[in-house]
Parts: C-alpha cells; structure tokens; sequence
C-alpha cells in the first residue's frame, strides 16, 4: 500500500491528538466505562433556545444563509448589551465584535493574526492543551509559566517579568481554570493587565467557565472590565458550556478596533461566519432570561460536592485541592505509578474508569489526573466505586 505520509507538513506530523480525545476514543471502544475525560456538560441545550432556532428555521427565508464576516448584526448588538451587563464596559458592535464559531476557533484566528515563526504565546501550565498546540500550528512558541500546586495553583505573578522577550504577543488566561479550578484574584489579573500594558502586549481571556463559580459568593473578576486596559485585552466567550450548546459551535470576541480589521480577514479566509442557525440559537441564549444558568451552577455545586467526598474516601490513591469554579479537579496521584498516562491507561483497562492524565495540560500536570465532575452523579458514583475496588486501602 503506498503511503501518503512524505506529503504531511512537519507542523501535523509534530502534533499529537489531544490526550483527551485520546482517552475519548479509547474509552468509546469500552463498553459500560465511566468517563470523566472529556469536559461536556450532561445537560440538553435548554428548550427555549431550541424553540426559538425551529421557529426562525420555519419563517426564516434567510436562516440558511451565511451571515456577514462578523456575525449577525442583531446578535453582535445583543453581545454588546451583554457584556456591558457583566462589565460595565461600553462598546461597539461593528468596531469591537466577531461572532466566532466558538472560542477554539476564536483563538485559532487570533494566533493566525498575530503570530509570526518563532513569536511568543506565554501560556499557563498547566493549562489548556489545545491553547498550545495552536499556537505551534500557527509557527508559535508556546512559552509554559509554570504555577505551584503548593502555591494553590495560583499565577506567579513575580515570576511573569522574565518570560516577556521582545518575541512575546500575548499571554492566555483561563479563570476558572482548566484544569486545575482555580479562580485567579483580582489583585493577580490586575497585575498581569498592568504588565501586558508596560510591555505593549496583550491578555487574550477565554473564558469558557466564567458561570461556574461556586466561591468567593459566586463572583469571579473579569479583567476585561477594566477600562485603562481595553487596548490590550481580547475577551472570548463561549455558548459551549455555559448554555449547554458544545456542538452548535459559538462564540464571540471583544477585541480592539485596530485588531479587529486584523483578525476579520483570517476569520472571514478561514471561515466566512460563524454557522447562522447557531447565531440564531446565540441570540435566544442571551436575550431570553436564562434561568437555566443557575439550575446548571446548581447541579455542578453539588457534583463538585459529591466528587470531593469521593475523593475524601481515597487518600491512599490521590491528594486534592478542592476547585473553586470550572467542573474539573485535578487531583495528584499518591498511588505507585510510572507516569500520569500509565496510570490513566491501567485505570482504563483495569477498572474501566476514563480520566484524562495531567501531563496533558503541560510539564507542570505530570503526576497528576483531570476529572470532569459535569458528568452525571451515577457516573461518579461508578467511577469512584471502581477507582475504590482497583486501590483497595490496605
Ligand atoms: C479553556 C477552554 N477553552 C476553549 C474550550 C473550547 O471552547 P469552544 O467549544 O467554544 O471552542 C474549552 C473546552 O473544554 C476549554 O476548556
């Protein structure tokens, strides 16, 4: 059989399938696993924004076409009411808005806009693979700023300084963290705001998780609600877990003007718009009242409560620090093993339990393993009656 391989470009034959999807793939060929891999939500997309996108897709003679570059004026409109609730900050529609095909794609096409080979992305570690994996398809040099379990995961902000070269763009955030459930201080963003803004750089915050806090009485600081720094920030939001909508495929980005003509042209070479039907579902999420996001929040606190306890139960196999917000835990493993992945594999064939290993998120996560908790509470309750039986304490 001749092969085909000689034709793939180094950047692809580099990568490799995320850890997650890997341990996706592997768990789907294993009838009756408990999965705690893979960071989607249990829930349904809520009724009305179906309700919504059937009638539109009844009387809408247009609901089949593209949309601007953009996105749908009357969604970027309803973005711009949006964030200016949660923010407080104003801004405008055409000048500051692209709807995206969800918050991966919206990094894709800022990456592509701002980065030439060997520039610099400074990344979290751990933090969220794919962020490092398209910065290395874009000819980028993820730059890993290591955080501390000891130190409860927070930023170093003291060590940030040295990792700027004048081949830095941007530095990522992601609060609450993936993987870890950290929720970054107030004092913490405003430094790294004010650093980006002495260096000349910018912040990019994608922010999948900001609806699932379960400390700090539910709040979460929101660096791009900080005027002084509204040249240097990029806020992506995402409909994926917040309503429940991972395979409708939306986000938006509230970046600056100037960036903004920038990063259109590779959105609208790479994608023309965001699918229109998904703009539509968009427009239902955030205009109807959304009284599904506390009922959501609700139902994670009480998974992180249930996974917690769990976890109480088996010291002799992992060590935690609870999450404060996101629906994963990152726990380290006290058991004997080679490494997160041949641990994660052993579980997997040992006792049918799928957990994604640690050095997934960067060199920082080796030891330890990711459990999505937004799962069904059977199917902790399963996992961890398995994870009990396989690590018996002695
Ligand atoms: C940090 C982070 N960014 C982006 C995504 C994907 O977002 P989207 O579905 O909007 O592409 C995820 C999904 O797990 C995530 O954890």
């Amino acid at each position: 059989m001749p092969t085909t391989d000689h034709l793939i470009s180094r950047n692809a034959s580099s990568m490799s399938l995320s850890a997650i999807m890997q341990m996706e793939m592997r768990s789907a060929a294993i009838p009756g696993v408990a999965s705690l891999s893979i960071g989607l939500p249990s829930f349904e997309t809520p009724e009305q924004i179906r309700r919504l996108v059937a009638r539109r897709l009844a009387a809408d003679p247009e609901i089949g076409k593209y949309s601007l570059s953009n996105g749908l004026p009357e969604l970027r409109e309803a973005v711009v009411a949006f964030h200016r609730a949660r923010t407080g900050v104003p801004i405008d529609p055409d000048r500051n808005v692209i709807i995206t095909a969800g918050n991966m794609q919206g990094l894709n096409t800022l990456f592509l806009a701002l980065l030439d080979p060997g520039d610099e992305i400074i990344v979290t570690d751990p933090g969220f693979v794919s962020h490092y994996e398209q910065i290395r398809l874009c000819g980028g040099v993820p730059v890993y700023w290591t955080m501390k379990e000891e130190a409860g995961w927070a930023l170093d902000i003291d060590g940030l300084p040295e990792l700027i070269t004048g081949r830095t763009k941007a530095i990522t955030l992601v609060t609450p963290s993936n993987p870890t459930g950290r929720i970054f201080t107030e004092c913490e963003l405003r430094r790294v705001g004010e650093l980006a803004r002495r260096h000349n750089l910018l912040v990019l915050i994608d922010d999948p998780y900001c609806h699932f806090v379960y400390e700090n009485g539910g709040g979460y600081f929101n660096l791009s609600s900080v005027p002084e720094l509204a040249g240097h920030c990029v806020y992506l939001y995402t409909f994926s877990k917040a309503h429940a909508m991972t395979g409708w495929r939306l986000g938006y980005m509230i970046l600056p003007e100037q960036l903004k003509k920038q990063a259109l042209k590779v959105h609208d070479a790479m994608l023309i718009c965001a699918p229109r039907i998904s703009q539509i579902a968009g427009l239902a999420a955030l205009k109807e009242n959304a009284a599904y996001l506390p009922e959501f929040r609700a139902v994670l606190a009480k998974r992180r409560k249930l996974i917690c306890a769990r976890l109480d139960r088996v010291p002799h196999v992992f060590s935690y620090l609870k999450p404060e917000g996101a629906y994963y835990v990152f726990p380290k493993i006290i058991v004997e093993h080679a490494d997160s992945e041949a641990f994660a594999l052993d579980l997997l064939q040992s006792a049918r339990v799928s957990l994604t290993p640690g050095s997934a998120f960067g060199p920082a996560g080796e030891g330890h393993v990711r459990m999505a908790y937004c799962v069904t509470e059977d199917t902790i309750e399963l996992a961890f009656d398995r994870i009990e039986k396989r690590f018996p304490r002695q």
